[in-house]
């Protein structure tokens, strides 16, 4: 497999074939962004991805974070088959396997252990939704307390639960009963809002929730919304809420499911502000190369959970354990990694004003931080040509947004310079193209 004779001399995409196609004729309707990216994927390697034609794609949505150290990594490819050819044991529920033992004490020495943090792991189901159900849980038993802060544009998951503390209007009518006991605060920057105004705000949620149900259990918080429009929300402000949740006895969760694995930087999205959640959620990247996985961090003085409260068949895929480890041990040991994303961010950063700059009046403007970035469009019609042109260019690039009008950049964290000044140089020919 090689990445060389990408784009330019690629032929146009085909279209799935219509009604006939097995897709099309037996696969439910809530599929979606096969409808974004419509080819049948069959191989990958690094940041570019190939159809069952052979026609290669650069890939800037990774999965929606996800593949942040690239698809098919070969020593995390490597680990797993020799764990599966050694007859490792793949299910086992929640009970000891070397692949869990290893994970924990890797994860425990590469990430916990050196920014102080004793939290305790929880494997909740492999999703991120998961991850948001266990959490919510938890913060409602340890503070006997029902309600949730949210914040105005969050995303959180689909199962009840989760999509209570989701912003989306559409995807929470999906619910079919009521989504109670969450208030919902204004991100920091939502309708113009400043940093000061938005902080009162979420005081004032605090507040009505004490008069009203006994007080919050929990804030919830992206410190980057991914699916909100690649907000990213600034240290003053990540540790105004982070005060205000510790004097109002609210639990502080960050849920890192899209943000965190290096995308934003480092490590944890929340550490440039120095602040330090009760929980924390990951999810997407733990599992290397997009093995479903799921981790609720947890302090444990706040370990209050029975055995088997919140259960599930699938807590813990040893698979997963095994390309998590891999990946930890190969990218988080040094700081490697966390410096190519800022250079990287940086190039995608100058790559971005630059076509702000190219049209002036088009109302376009950048945000987000790390290898999580956005264009963002006033006109989401714009956003929308603007995937359109790049994907029959060969670039896999996914938008987000109230109005899906934030063009939203994710390459794989390993993505290669080539790589990345291609697609950026395809993303900058569609502005065009959809402008023009
Ligand atoms: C911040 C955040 N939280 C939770 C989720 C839900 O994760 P999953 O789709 O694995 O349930 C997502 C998914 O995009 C997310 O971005």
């Amino acid at each position: 497999m090689t990445s060389s004779g990408l784009l330019l001399d690629i032929p146009a995409p085909t279209a799935l074939a219509g009604p006939s196609d097995i897709f099309t004729r037996r696969e439910s309707n809530v599929r979606s962004y096969c409808r974004s990216f419509p080819a049948v994927f069959a191989t990958s390697r690094g940041a570019t991805m190939w159809d069952e034609d052979g026609r290669a794609y650069i890939d800037f949505f990774a999965g929606a974070g996800t593949v942040n150290y690239g698809h098919n990594e070969p020593r995390m490819v490597q680990a797993v088959v020799e764990y599966l050819t050694g007859g490792g044991i793949v299910h086992s529920l929640d009970m000891h396997t070397v692949a869990k033992r290893a994970f924990l004490e890797e994860f425990e020495r590469t990430v916990l252990e050196p920014r102080g943090m004793a939290h305790r792991v929880q494997c909740p189901g492999p999703t991120g939704t998961n991850a948001v159900e266990a959490a919510l849980k938890l913060a409602r038993k340890v503070t006997g307390r029902r309600t949730v802060i949210a914040f105005s544009n969050g995303y959180h998951g689909m199962t009840l639960g989760a999509l209570a503390v989701t912003a989306n209007p559409q995807a929470r009518a999906g619910a079919g009963v009521p989504l109670p006991h969450v208030r919902v605060a204004p991100y920091e920057g939502n309708h113009g809002m400043a940093t000061d105004e938005a902080l009162e705000a979420l005081s004032q949620q605090l507040r009505l929730a004490e008069q009203e149900d006994g007080g919050a259990a929990a804030i919830i918080l992206e410190c980057i919304q991914g699916e909100g429009g690649v907000n990213a929300a600034s240290p003053v402000w990540l540790r105004g809420v982070a005060e205000r949740a510790r004097a109002h006895g609210a639990l502080l969760i960050v849920d890192d499911i899209q943000a965190g694995c290096g995308r934003s930087g480092t490590f944890f999205s929340f550490e440039p502000a120095g602040i330090e959640p009760d929980i924390i959620l990951l999810s997407k990247a733990i599992g290397g190369v997009g093995m479903p996985m799921a981790l609720v961090l947890h302090r444990p003085e706040h370990d209050c959970w029975q055995p088997g409260e919140h259960n599930g068949t699938f807590r813990g895929f040893n698979l997963a354990f095994v390309a998590a480890t891999a990946a930890l041990r190969h990218f988080w040991r040094d700081d490697t990694l966390a410096r190519s994303v800022a250079t990287n961010g940086a190039i995608v950063r100058e790559a971005l004003l630059d076509m702000v700059q190219a049209h002036p009046g088009c109302a376009l403007s950048v945000r987000g931080r790390g290898l999580m970035q956005g264009l963002r469009c006033e006109d989401p019609a714009l956003a929308a040509r603007i995937g359109r042109a790049a994907w029959d260019r060969g670039l896999v690039i996914e938008r987000s947004g109230r109005e899906d009008e934030v063009v939203k950049l994710m390459p794989p964290l390993v993505i290669s310079d080539d790589e990345l000044r291609r697609g950026l140089a395809i993303l900058a020919e569609a502005v065009h193209a959809a402008i023009h």
